[in-house]
């Protein structure tokens, strides 16, 4: 299939591409388009063959399931049931924006979306391409990340064409993203709301809209071997192909920890590389030193993050070592998804551990 590659930055001047696209997407075709967090792989939410076609161009086990990309408030209720209160005012809050509601699902809603279950993921994405690619599709997107699965998620179209190419319709080049880390997801058919993936929307965001909100236990004890309860949380995910550990400690013991292990890597012919805050990185004697953000500049670190770690593969590095990021807010999100590329490996040098 030849994959037809646009640019829209600006959803007003894209306006026939967007019809197009639109056209592609109603007619069961797959494109994929910018949001806030990650570029998204769209097709039309409610046919059955879009959604197998997306588990297909991605290479993603079809028991997991989608979230459906809506544009305005009043298509919740077409897609949804028995929506609870905090339902709506988290969607108050943070609508349009990175968060997605898991929800009873209604009959319109394909189990091939859903992966079979009776709830379904929901969000409106804050990005005005996005929401004009919707509401010209006819208001109801699958969209799961633009990566085969496996991959880091893409944080810019030229990651997209590198895995889909051939694969869908067409690909919707809107620049880089905002955020770089996939959506929080909240489950609202519970209570009190249970976070079923960190993100952008914080606990503590979410705590001052609804009060009280819980963890799904998985993700907050990986070592319990629990089954998270977003299907998708429990593949290796994220993962570069040169092999990462992430190294915990005092700031000087985890550099000379770092170089001690690349030196000996580098002399056994692998090729190092290092995730560094731009305080560390000249600190470091690896082949490839990557800056993920300023010491504590969360927002900086969760942009970057996606895109170093396929940048190591573009460089051919087979061994990565990662400093620990701060786990607070946002950092909540970031250590998740660090800890996933590296299959949970961490070294510990912190004081209280030796
Ligand atoms: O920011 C995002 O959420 C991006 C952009 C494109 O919107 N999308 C995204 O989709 O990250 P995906 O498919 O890569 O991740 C969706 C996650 C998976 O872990 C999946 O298992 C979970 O959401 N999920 C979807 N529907 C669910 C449901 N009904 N119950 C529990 N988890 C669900
Ligand atoms: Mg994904």
């Amino acid at each position: 299939m030849e994959t037809k590659i646009v640019t829209v930055q600006d959803a007003a001047l894209g306006e026939n591409i967007l019809v197009e696209a639109g056209e592609i997407l109603r007619k069961g075709g797959l494109v994929a388009f910018p949001t806030e967090t990650v570029y998204g792989l769209g097709g039309d939410a409610l046919n059955p063959e879009s959604s197998k076609k997306i588990y297909a161009a991605k290479g993603r086990p079809s028991d997991n399931p989608l979230i459906v990309h809506i544009c305005c408030m009043e298509d919740l209720q077409k897609i949804a049931v028995e929506i609870p209160k905090e339902a709506y005012a988290l969607a108050e809050a943070f609508w349009p924006g990175p968060m997605t509601m898991v929800l009873k699902k209604s009959p319109l809603v394909p189990y091939e979306t859903t992966g079979g279950l009776d709830t379904v993921a929901v969000r409106m994405p804050n990005h005005p391409v996005a929401l004009a690619l919707i509401e010209k599709s006819g208001g109801f997107i699958a969209a799961p990340s633009a990566n085969t699965s496996g991959r880091p998620s893409p944080t810019s179209a030229k990651y997209v064409e590198e895995d889909l190419y051939g694969r869908i319709e067409m690909i919707i080049d809107g620049g880089f993203v905002g955020i770089g880390l996939e959506s929080t997801i909240v489950d609202v058919t519970v209570t009190p709301p249970q976070i079923l993936r960190p993100g952008y929307v914080t606990e503590r965001m979410l705590q001052q809209v609804c009060g009280q909100v819980a963890w799904d236990e998985a993700i907050v004890h990986v070592e319990s071997g629990k089954a998270p309860r977003a299907p998708g949380m429990k593949y290796r995910h994220y993962a570069p192909k040169g092999e990462l550990v992430v190294v915990r400690g005092e700031n000087k013991r985890v550099v000379d920890y770092i170089n001690q292990c690349t030196d000996a890597a580098e002399s056994a012919g692998e090729r190092t590389g290092v995730i560094a805050t731009r305080e560390n990185a000249s600190l470091y004697h690896a082949k490839v030193v990557h800056v993920a953000g300023a010491a504590g500049d969360e927002e900086e670190i969760a942009r970057n993050l996606y895109d170093i770690l396929r940048r190591f593969d573009e460089e051919g590095v087979t061994r990565i070592y990662s400093e620990e990021f701060s786990s607070d807010g946002l950092g909540q999100a970031i250590m998740n998804r660090l800890l996933k590329a590296a299959g949970q490996r961490i070294v510990d040098l912190s004081e209280k551990s030796s």
